[in-house]
């Protein structure tokens, strides 16, 4: 049984850090884990243009302890407004590295997104032209479509026509939770990628209703049928070039969570590597870690992996029950209260 494991240092290719005292709180986390993140732009109000993009990524490097080494990497906000030559610049320069397709109304703090994907149309050509990618939340808004077909009916209405109607245009498919994502993505790589949460790897829909109503499970897009958790194990273990880490860690304060009507978002910033490690190592497929968590993605992303190493070593270790927050509520990490078997060294 292998008990330690090295490998290049991680990256998180989706995750949401917020701003003010949430940021601070949660920032900590996610730069001791990976060396760089992607970092969702769903901000109130998001962060819709180049300067917007320069001024966040500011707030983030002023926030990082000190000596941390870790590289934000932001991204564009698109809106039925989003300025194609702002995103082309942005691009140029580095301040945008992907723009993020969010569904309006789909998710947390998406109310301001796109309404119809053929308002993109200008955007999505200057991403096919730099061949910076399209992040996608892939869940149609269609109250008539099940919350648990709204990903799969994505690929076919949404996702696969964009596809044909942008040529050079290149997607991550965010998040992915369904069998159905796994096969598409797999039908359309290298063009198509996705990225896989530690959390959908590791409960299914069932964790939402175990003993009582889980609202600390509950994330969009919501957690699948366990066939379509086996599908993504199968996809992360895999080893293919298309697959790679995403935490969508998404912090929530516990205030917002514990309602009647109850924000969507799951925090895995604290165990992030250990839990992916956890489920590598149950599936008897450690070597496979460092492709999934450090290699696919800098790839896709025609960035290089990086130089540093990281090791991790099965040992026990407990999740607080809290993850407190200055002046808030705090956060209810995912596992609080748990045992993780996996620590970074
Ligand atoms: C995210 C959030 O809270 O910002 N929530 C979530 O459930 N994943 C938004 C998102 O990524 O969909
Ligand atoms: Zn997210």
């Amino acid at each position: 049984m292998t008990d330690r494991i090295t490998i290049r240092r991680p990256d998180d290719w989706h995750v949401h850090l917020r701003d003010g005292a949430m940021l601070a709180a949660v920032l900590p986390a996610t730069a001791a884990q990976f060396a760089r993140a992607i970092v969702m732009p769903n901000l109130v109000p998001p962060v819709r243009s180049a300067a917007d993009a320069r001024s966040y990524r500011d707030r983030i490097l002023a926030a990082l302890p000190q000596g941390a080494d870790f590289t934000p990497l932001m991204v564009c906000y698109l809106t039925d407004e989003t300025d194609a030559s702002d995103l082309a610049a942005g691009i140029a320069d580095g301040s945008f590295v992907a723009a993020k397709l969010y569904p309006s109304g789909a998710t947390t703090n998406s109310h301001a997104g796109v309404t119809d994907v053929r308002r993109i149309d200008g955007a999505l050509a200057v991403l096919a032209k730099t061949g910076a990618p399209l992040l996608v939340h892939g869940e149609v808004t269609d109250h008539a479509i099940d919350v648990f077909d709204r990903e799969a009916v994505f690929l076919d209405r949404v996702l696969a026509p964009l596809l044909a109607r942008h040529h050079g245009l290149r997607v991550v498919m965010e998040h992915a939770t369904t069998r159905e994502a796994v096969a598409f993505v797999r039908a359309h790589a290298p063009r198509v990628a996705a990225t896989i949460t530690a959390h959908h790897l590791i409960i299914n829909r069932n964790a939402l209703f175990q003993g009582g109503l889980r609202p600390h499970h509950y994330c969009l897009p919501v957690a699948k049928r366990e066939v379509h958790r086996l599908a993504l194990r199968e996809a992360a273990i895999s080893g293919e070039a298309a697959f790679f880490l995403g935490t969508d860690s998404a912090p929530h304060p516990v205030s917002d969570k514990e309602m009647d009507c109850g924000c969507a978002g799951i925090f895995t910033a604290l165990a992030a590597m250990e839990l992916y490690t956890e489920v590598f190592a149950e599936e008897g497929r450690l070597d496979r870690l460092e492709s999934f968590a450090s290699l696919n993605g800098p790839a896709f992303y025609r960035l290089p992996p990086n130089e540093a190493r990281v090791t991790l070593e099965r040992r026990q270790w407990t999740l607080p029950k809290l993850h407190k927050v200055a002046g808030g509520s705090g956060v209810v990490p995912f596992r609080a209260g748990d045992e993780v078997g996996w620590a970074l060294a």
